[in-house]
């Protein structure tokens, strides 16, 4: 059996105004998609309650963060029980911008991903180098250093509530999308390093999608490629665009 698509729309720090919010849930409550298609949003997280009340069933709801403690003195910080009690199923983990602007290490994203599956939540696990580590060469052993740490806290079970997120870090934001050799080449690398560490069965059956200025332009040559099984999309989710991408299998 093949996996099934699956496309995150990733809100970051956006939108800002309730009319924009509101015209967003409207888009997405009015799309026609492909039914095979799993998608989750992934608003801002004062929004996730009232984004879960308001968005049509078929779509799953995301935090782009949470923390690795269930309960206490962790002043602004979100568990992964309290997501789940407000009946969100997804979270982000290791955005290259928590690596970068907040300083995560894998260590930390690892023990994130373990609170989270535990507590019941299904994960987005982010991966990805920089331009300089492209440069020289590193991206698969840069990808690999990002993984081992997860793969050392999760049993083979736990990858079935696991996507990974190939999100080349020189592609986010910056309208520079990898060429569809370079998304195939990474996640041909990340299914069999999860084949050689995990398991053949669960390199075959996880899903990793690609992220890095993704649009309704690039994201059906990406979707032909064998090992492309979707998209993390951030600017291009906020846009109409975006049911585009949902339906880029079609
Ligand atoms: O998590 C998805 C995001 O990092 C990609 O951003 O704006 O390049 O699609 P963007």
């Amino acid at each position: 059996m093949g996996r099934n698509f699956f496309v995150g729309g990733n809100f970051k720090l956006n939108p800002t105004t309730r009319a924009a919010k509101q015209a967003l849930v409207k888009t997405l409550n009015e799309a026609t998609v492909d039914p095979s298609v799993e998608v989750v949003i992934a608003p801002p997280a004062l929004y996730v309650i009232p984004l879960r009340a308001s968005l049509r069933a078929d779509f799953k709801v995301a935090a782009q963060n949470c923390y690795e403690k269930s309960s206490g003195a962790f002043t602004g910080e979100i568990s992964p029980e309290q997501l789940v009690d407000a009946e969100i199923s997804h979270v982000i983990l290791g955005h290259s911008e928590r690596r970068t602007l907040f300083h995560e290490t894998s260590e930390q994203v690892a023990a994130k991903t373990r609170a989270a599956i535990s507590a019941g939540l299904s994960v987005i696990l982010c991966v990805g180098e920089t331009d300089k580590e492209r440069e020289a060469g590193q991206t698969k052993q840069v990808v690999e250093s990002q993984l081992q740490p997860v793969i050392q806290v999760l049993n083979e079970a736990d990858w079935s509530k696991v996507v990974i997120a190939y999100e080349p870090v020189w592609a986010i934001g910056t309208g520079k999308v990898a060429t569809s050799a370079q998304a195939q080449e990474a996640h041909a690398d990340i299914r069999a390093f999860l084949s050689s560490q995990v398991s053949p069965s669960v390199a075959e059956n996880t899903r990793i999608i690609y992220g890095g200025s993704v649009n309704a332009g690039n994201c059906k040559e990406l979707a032909a490629q064998k090992d492309v099984d979707g998209f993390l999309v951030g600017g291009a989710s906020l846009k109409p665009e975006f049911i585009d991408i949902i339906n880029a299998k079609k």
